[in-house]
């Protein structure tokens, strides 16, 4: 009998529409039209995650990068990446204040590396640049083997949020397992505030979110040969106060069957009936504390913007 590897997308497309309720996970969003969209969200006036971090990045340059200083150089470990305009800010820093390091920035996309390497090249030649592809688990079990100097491992815009709690502890044990005495961990975590500004952030005016969320849907039509018509479906995001997290949905407007020709699959939809898609959890310093103690980890300092909309911390092994 010939047989076949299931995908991650396809075992999760499986068993997220099956299970009641119905659900598929956010990082199946990013492919080459998902990225995109994902960069035009980081334009919206609503979306302030990105500017807030880059005007603490940008405020703070100089004490932050004193933070990364080592007499020997050290490596400058990025996770997720991305399009590293953010990052930039640092390097250049790094660059004028002559301080010897390597950047070795980490995405799932060698899209994206490829054209972050391209770029920084063109911008900031005299960067080291060397590039890793692949998923923040994969990446994190070599993370210890870079330990011949001081290693700082960044993780900027919220990643972590995408994760549950739980999740969440398991990235930062596993990075923390990797960290030597000297090593430092900065990671930006948006933070709790108007829960308005938080709707708003996931549910933009131009519907760029609502067609970043249904990217999941299009997807399973496009590699699955399935038939969600979009229309049918609509974006929907919900915050709670009380625990801090964003939640978003694709709900079906209407009583529907939708065929998966591929998964030979048929999923029945009654109508308002959702698909939970993302968790955007926002943080306060006692939840980061919390994450810190249960990882091993402790906050050696952070930064903030002038509103406290977003938080960079500065954690050390403890
Ligand atoms: C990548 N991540 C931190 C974004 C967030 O804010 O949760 C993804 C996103 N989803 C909708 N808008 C942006």
């Amino acid at each position: 009998m010939k047989t076949r590897t299931q995908t991650e997308f396809e075992r999760n497309i499986r068993q997220g529409l099956s299970d009641h309720p119905k659900h598929l996970h956010s990082k199946f969003i990013y492919n080459k039209e998902g990225d995109a969209l994902f960069q035009q969200i980081m334009q919206l006036p609503e979306y302030y995650l990105t500017r807030a971090e880059f005007d603490i990045l940008e405020q703070n340059k100089t004490e932050i990068c004193q933070h990364f200083y080592a007499k020997d150089g050290f490596d400058l470990i990025e996770l997720g990446a991305g399009d590293g305009q953010k990052t930039k800010l640092i390097l250049q820093e790094l660059v004028d204040k002559k301080m010897a390091f390597n950047y070795l920035p980490i995405d799932i996309s060698q899209n994206v590396l490829y054209d972050l390497k391209k770029n920084i090249e063109k911008e900031i030649p005299e960067v080291p640049v060397q590039c890793q592809q692949g998923s923040y688990f994969d990446v994190l079990k070599d993370l210890a083997n870079y330990n011949k100097r001081k290693k700082v491992i960044i993780v900027l815009g919220s990643n972590i949020g995408n994760l549950l709690h739980d999740e969440a502890i398991d990235f930062l044990q596993q990075i923390q397992q990797s960290m030597g005495e000297f090593d430092m961990l900065f990671m930006g975590f948006d933070q709790k505030k108007h829960p308005q500004k938080i709707v708003n952030a996931y549910n933009d005016g131009q519907g760029v979110t609502e067609a970043f969320n249904k990217n999941l849907l299009k997807r399973i039509n496009n590699e699955f040969d399935a038939n969600f018509n979009l229309d049918d479906f609509m974006h929907w995001e919900s915050y709670d106060p009380e625990t801090g997290t964003a939640r978003s949905f694709l709900i079906s407007k209407k009583d529907q069957q939708v065929s998966i020709e591929q998964l030979d699959m048929k999923v029945e939809f009654h109508k308002w009936e959702t698909i939970h898609t993302e968790i955007s959890q926002k943080y306060d310093d006692h939840v980061v504390n919390w994450l810190a103690e249960r990882s091993d980890l402790k906050i050696d300092t952070h930064f903030t913007d002038s509103e406290e909309r977003y938080k960079n911390y500065v954690f050390k092994t403890s």
